[in-house]
């Protein structure tokens, strides 16, 4: 089955709206390779000030995090609503850094995941086991948890637009460490074999943690892997480009996995056309 090949920034907590118009200014200008869904995930100060200087350039608009509800007594927090009021078509949901920081569960992440979907957003979940859990091998089954309990109450076809990330906390930031590909190929073909089990073989597994431009080939080079999610390197637009273009050179000479093509989300989700 035929799967999107996805490479997106995680802008985390950085960029002001001018800063935000540079950056997509000088992306756009760049030459973007047109069978790869690229992405990027401004802080929500700046995601209007993003939709206009992306324009019609092939890149799409995701946001960090969203609240479940459609409207209330929330202080602070964000709706499915604004999010669409703003051009984005992607929501990041469960980043460990808001599993650490801001109590979200996997209870909350699938109240997201559910209103995403109401809403024809699209969730990108994301997914990775702690370093304990990694040295007493339970990583697949830490992932494969996160990932049932976030489409929990869910059918196939509602899950059309979905994508996961699987960015192990141990490898994420200043750790010094990167996940060595074998350990990413083991993880992520459990979750792949899980997704196709459950009906889902059209899901992207995206992975993140440390890639740059010098990882990402081999990290392509992986059968399994669907695609990037950037975090540092892509922080500025050049260093954003410069690990599309490797990740796209690494796509060219990894063995057919069967998911070099364009998908067709089987929900008619928003902008799904331009996807
Ligand atoms: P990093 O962040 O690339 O800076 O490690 C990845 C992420 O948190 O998505």
């Amino acid at each position: 089955m035929p799967r999107e090949f996805c490479i997106g920034a995680g802008w985390k907590m950085n960029k002001t709206i001018a800063e935000t118009e540079t950056y997509l200014h000088e992306l756009v200008t760049t030459s973007l390779p047109p069978d790869v869904m690229i992405f990027v995930a401004p802080p929500f100060t700046a995601l209007a000030a993003a939709k206009r200087a992306i324009g019609d350039a092939p890149v799409h608009l995701a946001a960090q995090n969203m609240h479940w509800a459609d409207a209330g007594a929330y202080t602070g927090e964000i709706s499915p609503a604004m999010l669409l009021d703003c051009g984005v078509e992607i929501v990041e949901l469960g980043h460990s850094e808001r599993r650490a920081h801001q109590a979200e569960t996997d209870v909350t992440i699938n109240a997201k995941v559910h209103a995403a979907i109401a809403h024809r957003l699209r969730p990108l979940v994301c997914v990775g086991e702690h370093e304990y859990e990694l040295k007493a091998g339970a990583s697949v089954e830490t992932v494969s948890r996160q990932v049932k309990l976030a489409f929990a109450g869910l059918d196939p076809e509602q899950l059309g637009g979905a994508i996961v990330a699987y960015e192990p906390i141990w490898a994420i930031g200043e750790t010094g460490q990167v996940a060595p590909p074998a350990h990413v190929s083991a993880v992520l073909g459990a979750l792949r074999e899980m997704l196709d089990a459950r009906g889902l073989p059209w899901i992207p597994v995206l992975y993140g943690g440390s890639v740059g431009p010098d990882n990402a080939p081999d990290l392509i080079a992986i059968p399994a892997v669907d695609g990037l999610f950037v975090g540092r390197a892509a922080w500025s637009a050049e260093g954003f480009a410069k690990v599309i273009e490797a990740g796209v050179a690494g796509r060219l000479v990894r063995p057919s996995s069967g998911n070099e093509t364009q998908p067709k989300p089987s929900s008619g989700l928003r902008n799904a056309s331009r996807i």
